[in-house]
């Protein structure tokens, strides 16, 4: 087993490719991250059919008033399962859930309560501004620059006591200019090795490029998921990284 950074974000596919995929992709990756897989399948059997291949990012990027956030976590992302006398509820939860930044500090803090519960750790990933945003963009829907939204949310991920922010690599070096931020976990999509297309992405980098500013986890879906040979794509994008010089 190869320490990897790649989280492989199974988008789009029908169950038995993303298990094949995931079958192919086993050991050679951090995990993978399920989407609308999770609503395919429901999310508790979705996370644990894909515990079988790695770890789980569960990607709900839940945006919803205090308490209903508290229940969706609660019912689909913890709690206990028993069957007979066996407690299996690790099977069943994701290492990694997101959640939307702009729900405001007190759902985040109802979420982190939440989750601290769980007798099975979870990290709670706040997700700052979509990778997919411009500058425009950002300020239109946000109402602010992209960095002042970014930093806002990681303070406000750590105030509330949850565990990764997900932003764009793009940030990450003026992320670095801040102490106050530095046990979070950074998890980065917008992700392109050399000469593949960043299709809606707007804020991208390359896999090195992202690990070299400081990212702990990559979220990768199309550039491997799309590739003939998504294997020959995992081993490219785990040399780019251990390539670079830090
Ligand atoms: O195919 P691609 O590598 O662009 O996929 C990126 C994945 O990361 C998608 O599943 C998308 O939902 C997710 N994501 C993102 N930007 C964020 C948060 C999550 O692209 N800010």
């Amino acid at each position: 087993m190869v320490e990897s950074k790649i989280i492989v974000a199974l988008d789009r596919m029908a169950e038995s490719d993303a298990f094949e995929l995931a079958e192919k992709l086993k050991g050679e990756v951090w995990g993978f991250k399920a989407n609308d897989l999770l609503d395919k399948m429901g999310p508790r059997e979705c996370i644990y059919a894909l515990r079988k291949y790695g770890k789980v990012m569960a990607d709900p990027k839940l945006y919803d008033i205090p308490n209903t956030m508290k229940n969706r976590i609660e019912v689909y992302f913890g709690g206990v399962e028993e069957k007979g006398k066996i407690t299996i509820e690790e099977m069943y939860q994701a290492d990694i859930v997101t959640v939307m930044a702009c729900v405001g500090i007190d759902a985040l803090i109802g979420v982190a309560e939440t989750k601290s519960g769980f007798k099975v750790p979870t990290d709670i990933a706040v997700v700052t501004v979509l990778t997919s945003f411009d500058e425009e963009e950002c300020n239109i829907n946000l109402g602010g620059p992209v960095k002042a939204k970014v930093l806002q949310y990681a303070r406000n991920t750590v105030l509330a006591g949850c565990d990764a922010i997900v932003c764009s690599a793009q940030e990450l070096l003026f992320l670095k200019e801040h102490p106050e931020l530095d046990g979070l976990i950074r998890i980065t999509p917008g992700i392109r090795p050399k000469g593949t297309s960043a299709d809606d992405q707007k804020r991208i980098d390359t896999p090195g490029g992202a690990v070299k500013n400081g990212a702990d986890l990559l979220v990768i879906g199309r550039a491997i998921t799309e590739n003939d040979d998504p294997l020959a794509a995992v081993y490219g994008i785990n040399a780019n990284i251990n390539s670079i010089d830090m």
